[in-house]
């Protein structure tokens, strides 16, 4: 094998490797979104796994076109700061309030319908472990 093979197989190997960490989200994570500024209640935990088996990946990662449909999905998941800004201005939450309606807005909608979800009482989320 010559330099520029051994380069490309490298590369190849690179490839492999690193694509599949994309899509690997932590099972479990401590939400601490530093863009809110300092944290007065406790952290939250958020079990990505445990809602994926259940919920399409566009009921959380949206992208609304111009005429309002949502065209996310697997392939646009991002981190909900690129869009929503601590200063977002209506239609478009805060990022306090985008986790605030997109978590508890589900759990609250979904006991509503006498469907089993998640905590929708402060405490419950903000919890002290
Ligand atoms: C379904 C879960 C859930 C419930 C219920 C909930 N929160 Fe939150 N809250 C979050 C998440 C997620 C964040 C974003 C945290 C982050 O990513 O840094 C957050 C952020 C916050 C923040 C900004 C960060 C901080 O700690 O200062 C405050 C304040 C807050 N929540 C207060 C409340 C209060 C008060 C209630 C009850 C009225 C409440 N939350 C209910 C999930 C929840
Ligand atoms: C119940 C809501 C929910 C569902 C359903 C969901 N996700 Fe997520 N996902 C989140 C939240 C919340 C985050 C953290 C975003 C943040 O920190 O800004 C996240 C983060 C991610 C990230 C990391 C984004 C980044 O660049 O930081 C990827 C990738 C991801 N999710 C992929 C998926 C895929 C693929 C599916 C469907 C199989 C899915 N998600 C379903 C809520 C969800
Ligand atoms: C690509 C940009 C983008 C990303 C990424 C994004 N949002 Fe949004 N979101 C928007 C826009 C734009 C609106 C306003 C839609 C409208 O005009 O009503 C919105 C609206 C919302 C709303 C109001 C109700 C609704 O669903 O329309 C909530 C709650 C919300 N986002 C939470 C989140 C959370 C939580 C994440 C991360 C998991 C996230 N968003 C990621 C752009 C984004
Ligand atoms: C689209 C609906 C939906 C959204 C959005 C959603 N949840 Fe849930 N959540 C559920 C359902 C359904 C369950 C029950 C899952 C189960 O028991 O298997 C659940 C369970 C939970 C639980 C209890 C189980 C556990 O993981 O310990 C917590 C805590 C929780 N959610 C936190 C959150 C937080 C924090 C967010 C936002 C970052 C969020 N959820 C967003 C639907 C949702």
């Amino acid at each position: 094998m010559n330099r520029s093979h051994r380069a490309m197989a490298l590369a190849a190997f690179g490839v492999l490797f690193l694509v599949p960490l994309v899509w690997s989200q932590d099972p479990i994570q401590v939400l601490e979104h530093k863009e809110i500024g300092p944290h007065q209640r406790p952290l939250v935990t958020f079990n990505h796994d445990k809602h994926t088996a259940s919920l399409e990946c566009i009921r959380c990662h949206h992208d609304y076109d111009e005429h309002g449909n949502n065209r996310g999905g697997e392939d646009k998941a991002q981190p909900c700061a690129s869009c929503h800004q601590p200063t977002a201005k209506p239609p478009k939450p805060s990022l306090e309030g985008a986790f605030h309606g997109q978590c508890k807005g589900c759990h609250e909608a979904m006991w509503g319908q006498e469907r089993r979800s998640g905590p929708v009482m402060c405490g419950e989320c903000h919890s002290r472990k």
